[in-house]
């Protein structure tokens, strides 16, 4: 695998019917999912669960790479093979998340900075012995009233792109994802140009940085309307990401692997499905990254002890999302 070049270890991500697994959520983020069904958080806890998804059997076939968090790659499973020479073993690419957070913004009420490029290179450097090939970096931009102001957009675009550069360097393909929240009451139009926006401002930060984009994927979130307005229909969702899409992600882009963002694991998946079926002849792939709609009900189960029935959910999503990949799932399936 080393011997691959960014180019196609970014393709492999990407192949015709994979997907990527984000089970890459910090200490503080996995805890409180722990705790909502009723599960102590600890160390132990979270390998556990974590080990129990990633020896779910089969799923190789739909999953073509995990996003690892800092104190999963350097656990075990229960033989003792660690956590990336277990998802080698099994065809997957081990990733990892490489920021350390999104940080408030100075000056700029309610916005973030998402940090982490001090000693990055040195952290890539040690990841890739551990085997990683790929990592993730997000962004996180909100609309609420004027916001996002210019100053979020540039520097999360800069972050994004510096990071990129140092995990090309360093032979870890780099996703770029730029997660614009479906928090709040704005409608799906708006969601659609401060997409555009920052879109615009990553591609042109990455331009300037000299990052080689044919070994590079993007995670966006989907054009939805946010949280607490009306709902949209999957066909005018569909339309809308496809239009951004093709507006602003340059055709060298290895494949767009979209981010569930809270979605219902459904509409999640019917929206994949349908953005494949509209945008007709796109340049790249689009899949998935998906985190709570591949693994929410998974966890639920898993916290009942029923390990068997945990990891039979998650094939069933992850097959379900690996049709949609193709445009080729539909609701009957999902009985
Ligand atoms: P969700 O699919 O739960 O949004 O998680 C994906 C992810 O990796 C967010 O950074």
């Amino acid at each position: 695998m080393s011997s691959l070049s960014l180019e196609q270890i970014a393709k492999n991500l990407v192949a015709p019917g994979k997907g990527i697994l984000a089970a890459d959520e910090s200490n503080g983020t996995m805890s409180k999912r722990l705790e909502a069904v009723n599960v102590e958080p600890s160390e132990h806890t979270r390998r556990a669960y974590r080990s129990a998804m990633f020896s779910s059997e089969g799923i190789e076939e739909y999953i073509s790479g995990v996003i690892l968090f800092d104190e999963t790659i350097r656990q075990e499973m229960d033989d003792g093979t660690t956590i990336p020479d277990y998802l080698i073993s099994k065809g997957i690419i081990p990733g990892i998340k490489v920021d350390t957070g999104a940080k408030p913004l100075s000056w700029h009420e309610g916005e973030t900075v998402t940090e982490g490029l001090d000693g990055l290179r040195g952290r890539c450097e040690e990841y890739y012995r551990m085997g990683a090939r790929f990592a993730k970096w997000r962004a996180v931009i909100k609309i609420s009233g004027d916001l996002p102001s210019a100053a979020a957009i540039s520097v999360n675009a800069h972050a994004l792109a510096r990071y990129a550069a140092i995990c090309q360097e360093q032979g870890i393909v780099p996703i770029i994802e730029p997660e614009v929240l479906m928090t709040g009451p704005h409608g799906l139009d708006q969601c659609a140009s401060i997409t555009s926006r920052i879109l615009k401002a990553v591609y042109s930060e990455c331009r300037i940085q000299c990052v080689d984009l044919r070994g590079t994927i993007l995670k966006p979130n989907m054009i939805l309307p946010g949280s607490e307005a009306e709902k949209a229909d999957a066909e005018s969702v569909a339309r809308a990401t496809a239009e951004v899409l093709k507006e602003t992600v340059p055709q060298e882009v290895a494949g767009v692997a979209f981010l569930s963002g809270g979605q219902s694991d459904i509409d999640a998946t019917s929206h994949l499905n349908e953005t494949n079926l509209t945008i007709g002849n796109a340049p790249w792939p689009l899949t998935f990254s998906f985190g709570r709609a591949l693994l929410a009900d998974a966890l639920s189960l898993w916290s009942k002890s029923d390990v068997e029935g945990a990891q039979a959910k998650l094939r069933h999503r992850s097959r379900m999302n690996s049709l949609a990949a193709v445009g080729a799932w539909s609701s009957d399936l999902e009985v």
